[in-house]
């Protein structure tokens, strides 16, 4: 019998070199492609129902985890018209306004921040109420603390970029603040800060911290929460 276009193209050695699994036609196939497909093998082969359940996880891990893609996406084109020196910063950001769409670049990045600490503190309050925090997800409930830590850490190293009144005292305020820590207080602000007051080696260093150290410590983490979820046994049972 003459075989369909569908089955050629599957049939063929070039689809064969990179998918390994026919046709998904069976529950066995179906499972198969996805574990051997590294963009389908994040997706469990099975679920429990009640992990599909809206109401009990509000997808709040699942908003935070896109948020801080839409960050990394509109970060990466922000880092193309900004320059980190206290003579261009604050001009740069304004520079953006005349830009076609530089409004909404910038306001798409800044929203989706206040958005990502709001969805991670809710996602911590929902794992609390249905204590998915309890054995064996304790660990994750650690990489997940780890994970607040480093929201808020990306929020405030980048509340110091644009360089304007706002930025320059909120970090002043903040970093004095450190200054009250017993013993350590004075230490930990100049580690911060880089000098004895903001300035430019404190722009330098939140801008690295913010743009390449931070984000990728977010991205291990987050790699580690996923396949630790799977590794429990998906998403907990309902209440
Ligand atoms: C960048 C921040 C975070 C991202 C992207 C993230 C993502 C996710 C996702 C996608 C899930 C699957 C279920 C769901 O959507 O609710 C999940 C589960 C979980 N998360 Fe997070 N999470 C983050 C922060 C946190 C924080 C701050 C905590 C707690 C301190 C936490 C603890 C947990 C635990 C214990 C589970 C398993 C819950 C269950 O099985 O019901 N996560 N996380």
């Amino acid at each position: 019998m003459k075989k369909g276009i569908l089955q050629r193209i599957s049939d063929s050695a070039v689809w064969r070199s990179i998918f390994r699994t026919g046709i998904p036609d069976t529950d066995l196939k179906r499972s198969m492609l996805i574990f051997n497909n590294f963009f389908l093998h994040i997706f469990p082969a099975k679920m429990k129902r009640h992990g599909l359940c809206f109401s009990f996880t509000f997808c709040l891990g699942g908003i935070s985890c896109l948020l801080f893609i839409i960050l990394t996406v509109t970060g990466i084109l922000l880092m193309f018209l900004y320059t980190p020196s206290i003579e261009r910063a604050y001009f740069d950001m304004q520079a953006l306004a005349l830009l076609f769409n530089g409004k909404i670049l910038r306001n798409l990045h800044r929203w989706s921040a206040h958005g990502m600490v709001a969805t991670v503190f809710f996602h911590m309050v929902r794992v609390f109420y249905t204590r998915s925090y309890r054995p064996p997800r304790e660990f994750n409930w650690v990489v997940g603390i780890g994970l607040l830590v480093l929201t808020l850490a990306l929020s405030y190293t980048g509340y110091l970029l644009p360089w304007d009144q706002l930025a320059y005292w909120g970090i002043t305020v903040g970093t004095t603040i450190m200054t009250y820590t017993p013993f350590l207080g004075s230490y930990i602000r100049f580690f911060m800060l880089g000098a004895d007051e903001v300035g430019h080696e404190a722009l330098l260093r939140f801008y690295v911290l913010h743009c390449v150290v931070l984000p990728f410590f977010t991205g291990l983490l987050m790699a580690i929460h996923f396949w630790r979820v799977r590794k429990d046994g998906g998403i907990s049972g309902p209440l």
